[in-house]
């Protein structure tokens, strides 16, 4: 009986493992320009051959893709790339597959690292620039579900100054500043790489500024009406967000708002990936778990924000847009 339930138990492991199967061959078709090149029907050999790489390496990765329906046999020893709309774009091409990257270059090996870290008592340090331009565009998937809450907040306003702190590659700033051509956008921005492609992506917009800074040794001149902070909280220490919310509340204008997008986690009924997203951001010494939902009622109710509502972004990955306006 035992034996049979250590069968059965070690099936069931395979079987819930059989996602990663998907995102592991798609990450490397990604990373390595794979679905391009298998775009006609080809053989391994040519492939191998154009792209350098090694051939029985391939061979088997060709394997696993026509095995989950991501390349198809197309004759004479030719395989070519089948149901696309499944398959990440090629880089470059504002591409899911940054995403993929992200998780198996990442999250992934810094969760296997969980045992030897917790031994060991030892954190990582999150390189910041190394990783910052991969995180600066995977934030970009969450845009288009995001921008219409921030947009409605302008929506009355002629004019104004609209602040993004930590604001990746201005991806809310490029299409807010288009839309709101008498509104001023500044983003601040840490990494210099990210800056610069926050600077190039938005070169053609007159009203937009972008500085490469860091957010706690700038101050901007004057009163703010808008200050977004996407996706910048797990890079505030515990013991700084109150004392950020204070400082943010102090750079707005009477009735200015403050919008915040952060995945909220700490509850018992948040979903698994804003708990696996915690376990991710403990494993560093310079990131910090993500708020709970009262952390954040709390750090705007004591710096004389008032709530104006909590919306959900992506219930999954138990991701909210929070905005506050500042009381008279
Ligand atoms: C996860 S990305 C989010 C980018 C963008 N706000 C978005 O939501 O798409 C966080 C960005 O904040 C920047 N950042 C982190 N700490 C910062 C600080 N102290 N000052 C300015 N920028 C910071 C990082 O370099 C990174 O590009």
């Amino acid at each position: 009986m035992i034996d049979v339930m250590k069968m059965f138990k070690a099936r069931m492991y395979m079987k819930r493992n059989e996602p990663f199967l998907y995102s592991w061959h798609a990450y490397v078709g990604y990373e390595l320009d794979l679905f391009k090149a298998f775009e006609r029907p080809v053989t391994q050999f040519d492939v191998a051959d154009a792209l350098q790489l090694d051939e029985e390496l391939l061979k088997q990765w060709v394997s696993v893709g026509v095995s989950i329906g991501h390349l198809k046999e197309a004759g004479r020893n030719r395989y070519k790339t089948w149901n696309t709309w499944k398959l990440p774009k090629p880089k470059g091409q504002n591409s899911s597959g940054v995403l993929l990257k992200e998780m198996m270059e990442l999250h992934i090996p810094t969760l296997l690292s969980y045992p030897e870290m917790m031994r060991e008592g030892k954190r990582r340090h999150f390189d910041e620039e190394k990783h910052a331009p991969t995180v600066a565009e995977t934030s970009r998937l969450l845009e288009v579900l995001a921008l219409p809450k921030m947009a409605k907040q302008l929506k009355e306003k002629k004019g104004g100054n609209v602040l993004d702190l930590g604001c990746g590659e201005a991806g809310y700033i490029k299409k807010l500043a288009e839309r709101f051509p008498t509104t001023h956008f500044t983003g601040i921005e840490i990494s210099p790489t990210v800056t610069e492609t926050a600077r190039s992506l938005t070169a053609d917009i007159d009203n937009v500024t972008i500085e490469n800074a860091d957010l706690w040794k700038y101050t901007p001149e004057t009163p703010q009406d808008l200050i977004l902070m996407n996706n910048v909280i797990h890079y505030i220490d515990l013991e700084q967000r109150q004392q950020l919310f204070h400082q943010l509340a102090g750079w707005l204008k009477e009735d200015g708002v403050l919008s915040v997008v952060t995945p909220i986690a700490g509850s018992s009924d948040s979903p698994p990936f804003a708990n696996v997203f915690n376990s991710f951001f403990s494993s560093f010494d310079n990131l910090y778990r993500l708020p709970t939902a009262e952390e954040l009622a709390e750090w705007g109710a004591e710096a004389g924000l008032a709530m104006l509502g909590i919306h959900t972004v992506i219930k999954e990955g138990s991701w909210y847009i929070v905005q506050y306006q500042k009381e008279s």
